[in-house]
């Protein structure tokens, strides 16, 4: 489920599993510095008993090293230079290690600082699995309601809606989806909404989901008078984009609902809407998910375009989270793009709504080019029709401009995907930097000998 818009103060999870499980050098990094860690540079003059003196110091005033490394130094062949890192609960001890080694040892420090950039890196996911631990951290809705919501007074309907989250809460990455036997009233329900969103895509949607749409009918079980499996949905889409749904109960918030789509991973509700308004829901429901995002995610270049936004939130400052999740909304859930000379709709939010997917091809709203730049800073209301949406040239313009925008976030290191091992991968040393290399130059292989063959 996404359009999670409220920012949440939870707890960072800590990295014990991740880093024991992978050893990747980020996590022990991250490690660190999410258990608070400050870092200090220092050097000494090469004298015999120099070090003992110093680390005496860190002794006396109770400072436990957690990591130390020497150099010579650069600047004077007679120094060495000294990397250390404490906890940041022994920084006010720190204060006075660090008067002791100017003052003490006198004239044999000549350079100190502290480094707490490391500090200012969220965590983020570094292994598909890690989804685990967040998936649960749900902001609002799962089997509570809010007043307004047409189920709220429905004994029966709430208790269906924690069937649901129940099913969301226990599930782990890499477990079958449990299927669900939809009731008649749901059914019903299913059926209202396909039926009239159905007339509509021939003439609003855009090419992509009307391309993929008889393939869902097709292979997925998408007809009028059933409601679809995840588990199906989620195997199809793999065939085709290595996309999967995972169950979850409620909103996430941005920064961990965009991260799944880093590891192309979507958040999908399970729950149908209440029957008393087929045509209404206050919040994403199975309608909304397969109706308006399943199509898209099976396009390959809309898949990768998705999967930008979500690399880009990946330990993104929170300001940044929240212009990525208004990007977010108006492509992937409030979407127009151009086709040939007119203009379609593939955002999921139109996608799923009978009315908005009307109005949005009318002259009544706003129409902007997308823009990234300044499109994530657009405000927009939530509980009515947009006024204003962007129009992209296509998806793959839209990729880029998202690439570029996400150069602009600051981050102090790259990262690339890793399909294979469906991890995260920071690329911060020539080693990663030659293993790089050797798979774009293994592409260029490829690339080559086809444009041969087919000569
Ligand atoms: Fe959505």
């Amino acid at each position: 489920m996404d359009a999670a818009y409220k920012r949440i103060n939870r707890d960072n999870p800590t990295l014990d599993n991740g880093t024991q499980r992978r050893g990747s050098m980020y996590l022990e990094e991250e490690t660190s510095a999410k258990s608070g860690e400050v870092s200090c540079f220092f050097s000494l003059k090469e004298e015999v008993g120099a070090l003992a003196k110093a680390l005496r110091l860190f002794e006396e005033k109770g400072v436990n090293l957690k990591h130390i490394e020497s150099r010579p130094s650069r600047k004077n062949s007679q120094e060495f230079e000294f990397f250390i890192s404490v906890d940041t609960s022994s920084s006010k001890a720190l204060d006075e290690v660090i008067e002791g080694l100017r003052t003490e040892i006198s004239g044999h420090v000549h350079e100190l600082s502290r480094n707490k950039q490391k500090d200012t890196v969220p965590w983020f996911p570094n292994h598909i699995q890690d989804l685990d631990r967040f998936a649960n951290q749900i902001l609002s809705y799962g089997s509570e309601l809010d007043a307004d919501h047409p189920g709220f007074t429905d004994p029966v309907y709430r208790a269906r809606r924690k069937e649901f989250a129940d099913i969301a809460y226990s599930y782990r990455h890499g477990q079958v989806i449990p299927k669900v036997e939809y009731t008649a009233e749901e059914k019903e329900t299913w059926s209202t909404v396909f039926r009239e969103l159905k007339t509509l895509y021939p003439t609003h949607a855009c090419r992509e989901h009307n391309r993929v749409f008889p393939l869902l009918e097709k292979y997925c079980g998408y007809r009028q008078d059933n409601i679809p499996q995840l588990e199906d949905i989620s195997c199809y889409l793999q065939s085709c984009t290595g996309f999967r749904l995972r169950p979850v109960a409620g909103l996430l918030s941005s920064r961990d609902f965009l991260a799944g789509l880093a590891f192309r991973v979507f958040h999908s509700t399970q729950y149908i809407r209440h029957a008393s308004r087929p045509m209404y829901t206050p919040e994403p429901d199975i309608c909304h998910e397969l109706l308006g995002h399943v199509p898209l995610f099976a396009d390959p270049t809309f898949a990768q375009f998705s999967q930008e936004i979500g690399l880009a939130s990946l330990g993104a400052p929170d300001e940044y989270i929240e212009r990525l999740a208004t990007v977010y909304w108006f492509t992937v859930e409030f979407g127009l793009c151009k086709q040939g000379n007119e203009i379609r709709a593939y955002g999921a939010g139109l996608l799923s709504s009978f009315g908005e997917l009307q109005y949005c091809l009318t002259d009544k709203p706003q129409v902007q080019p997308f823009d990234p730049m300044k499109t994530s800073l657009q405000k927009y209301p939530v509980t009515e029709f947009q006024p204003m949406y962007f129009v992209a040239e296509s998806f793959d313009d839209a990729k880029e401009k998202v690439r570029k925008f996400a150069d602009t976030i600051p981050r102090p290191f790259s990262m690339r995907y890793n399909a294979y091992t469906q991890s995260i991968e920071v690329v911060n040393n020539t080693q990663q930097l030659r293993n790089l290399a050797d798979s774009i130059s293994g592409e260029i292989g490829i690339l080559c000998n086809a444009l041969r063959k087919m000569q």
